[in-house]
């Protein structure tokens, strides 16, 4: 073979694996069931992504997972949870701009919230579920009055933007924490399929 069409079979077959033709949402561990649940989360570093799995940990992992960057269609989905990390006091601008978009489907699916915070490594309370969740992300659906709960999240510098990593590290007293916790975020799962099987 010459060379150059080598390279060009090489690269195109090396572009087919990073590009799978029917690439699509990443199905955690989905097991069989009636009822199809979806959690939907907005991360920017991970924390989210693992309360949101472990969410469906909880619920035997019937749930699939979907990161708001997938553009998930959730109309298919009986039964949603949404929840998303803290920056600023809000969620990602691209989860509030999926959930305002997808307002319609998503008002009668909708059974939870939560959010992922650092709360400067103090335990959450009431204070932050009204200020992350009834006072904004449930305004931001458009649907109140849902269980919720806020994790306490983490912070790992070296998976932040640059710019960002640079003014945190420059804040004094932030240190690098874990407090998210597998275990609550497994039993909010359990609560919110325990509880729409009751319903
Ligand atoms: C730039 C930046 C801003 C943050 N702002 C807040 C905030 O306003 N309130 C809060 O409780 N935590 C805040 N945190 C902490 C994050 O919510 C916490 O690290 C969370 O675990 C991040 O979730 P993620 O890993 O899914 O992105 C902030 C973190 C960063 C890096």
């Amino acid at each position: 073979m010459e060379k150059r069409t080598f390279i060009k079979t090489a690269f195109l077959g090396t572009t087919a694996l990073l590009f799978p033709k029917n690439a699509g949402a990443l199905e955690y561990y989905p097991n069989p069931s009636d009822k199809k649940w979806a959690v939907l989360y907005g991360t920017w570093c991970g924390s989210a992504r693992d309360a949101g799995v472990w969410i469906s940990e909880g619920m035997d992992g019937i749930a699939n997972v979907f990161d708001v960057r997938e553009n998930p269609d959730l109309s298919v989905y009986d039964n949603v949870i949404v929840g998303g990390a803290i920056r600023a006091g809000k969620i990602s601008p691209l989860l509030e701009e999926y959930l305002g978009k997808n307002r319609a489907i998503l008002k009668t699916r909708l059974r939870g919230y939560f959010a992922v915070c650092g709360n400067m490594m103090r335990p959450v309370g009431p204070e932050q579920n009204k200020a992350m969740i009834d006072d904004h992300l449930a305004k931001i659906c458009g649907v109140d009055s849902l269980p919720s709960k806020v994790f306490l999240g983490r912070i790992t510098f070296g998976l932040m933007e640059p710019d960002v990593r640079k003014q945190m590290q420059q804040m004094a007293g932030i240190k690098e924490y874990d407090n998210l916790k597998r275990d609550e975020c497994m039993a909010f799962g359990k609560e919110l399929l325990d509880g729409t099987m009751k319903a």
